[in-house]
């Protein structure tokens, strides 16, 4: 789905005068403002309800306008957004001095994409032709503070209604969760929040598969809160063995079951089934827990996928959805 041109001039115009659009990204929608002014980028923790010292990620057009925004780059880091961007990682960096607060939430970094979506990359692009080579764009995930991220239009629409001026539609989101954010700001490479890009394809770049922080060790960063991606009905993470006796003990109870195997052949609850693969699963999830929140069901049950490494972003938004469910 590619936007018309007067679509895209919209954004920019819009994006110059210190306003909103939200975007979409291969990962998640995002709700962009222009990174170098603290104007805008304050509209974006207004319209989420975000705590003010949570940073933003900066998303570029191309990697030759990251040393505008970053300094003491390693070359490990180079190396990184040679092999995969345009696409779902973010790394962390020192910041340059001019990098405003305001997207770095006051720490002494900055998190930089270059996203791998064609009308992220052709906004992006439009945006810098008019402001800039460097001109960067500051977006978090596109939902109210810690409730569940947007993967089409139609569900920023839902969660920002008015406050945000201007929706680009770019088609559903191909991955469906966030980008992995790997910290290249400290001497050895840390993974902050796991995502699409996994350990092992960060390891054909790295000398190692990096270690993924614990949340002690991370600084702040939002999508590690222990309660973060909810729903508003509450959550449970149930194992595959034990599910067909516990849901003995719900009867008379109206559930939502997220599954990545069969449903039996009857069954009084809302039941669906997700692909069995990680990614498949990811890029339908958020979907469906939006689906599930919206049905009047008392409980949303996820049938637990497997605890291998394949699949540890999908576990990470899983756990955080159940503490952060039912608020
Ligand atoms: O896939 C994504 O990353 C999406 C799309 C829109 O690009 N964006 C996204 O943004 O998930 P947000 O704000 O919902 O999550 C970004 C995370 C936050 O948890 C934030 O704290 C962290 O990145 N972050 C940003 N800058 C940081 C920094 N300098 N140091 C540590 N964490 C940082
Ligand atoms: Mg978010």
């Amino acid at each position: 789905m590619t936007p018309a041109n007067a679509d895209f001039q919209y954004a920019v115009d819009l994006l110059r005068n210190g306003q909103l659009v939200a975007i979409p990204t291969e990962t998640v929608y995002g709700l962009a403002a222009d990174a170098a002014n603290p104007e805008a980028v304050a509209r974006i923790f207004a319209a989420k309800g975000r705590p003010a010292d949570h940073p933003l990620i900066v998303h570029l057009a191309a990697a030759n306008a990251v040393d505008h925004w970053a300094e003491n780059i390693p070359d490990f880091a180079w190396e990184l957004m040679e092999t995969f961007w345009p696409g779902p990682l973010t790394l962390i960096l020192k910041k340059q001095p001019w990098v405003p607060e305001a997207v770095t939430g006051g720490q002494n970094t900055v998190g930089l994409r270059v996203p791998g979506h064609p009308v992220a990359l052709e906004l992006l692009r439009r945006f810098a032709t008019a402001t800039g080579p460097r001109a960067g764009l500051a977006a978090p995930s596109a939902n109210r503070f810690g409730h569940i991220s947007p993967t089409t239009a139609a569900h920023v629409a839902e969660e920002l209604g008015n406050s945000v001026p201007f929706i680009l539609d770019g088609g559903p989101s191909a991955v469906g969760i966030e980008s992995t954010i790997i910290d290249c700001s400290r001497e050895n490479p840390v993974i902050l929040r796991p995502g699409h890009i996994a350990p092992e394809h960060l390891a054909t770049v790295l000398d190692s598969q990096p270690e993924i922080a614990t949340s002690n060790s991370a600084p702040r960063v939002s999508g590690s809160l222990e309660a973060h991606y909810a729903p508003r009905t509450p959550l449970r993470l149930i194992a595959e063995n034990e599910l067909p006796a516990f849901l003995e003990t719900r009867q008379g109870h109206r559930c939502g079951i997220l599954s990545h195997t069969p449903p039996p052949p009857e069954t009084p609850h809302r039941w669906r089934q997700l692909p069995a693969n990680p990614d498949g699963y990811a890029h339908c999830l958020y979907a469906a827990l939006r689906d599930m929140d919206q049905a009047a069901i008392d409980l949303i049950i996820v049938e637990a996928p497997p605890a291998s490494a394949a699949w540890a972003a999908i576990n990470d938004r899983l756990r955080r959805a159940a503490a952060g469910s039912g608020r």
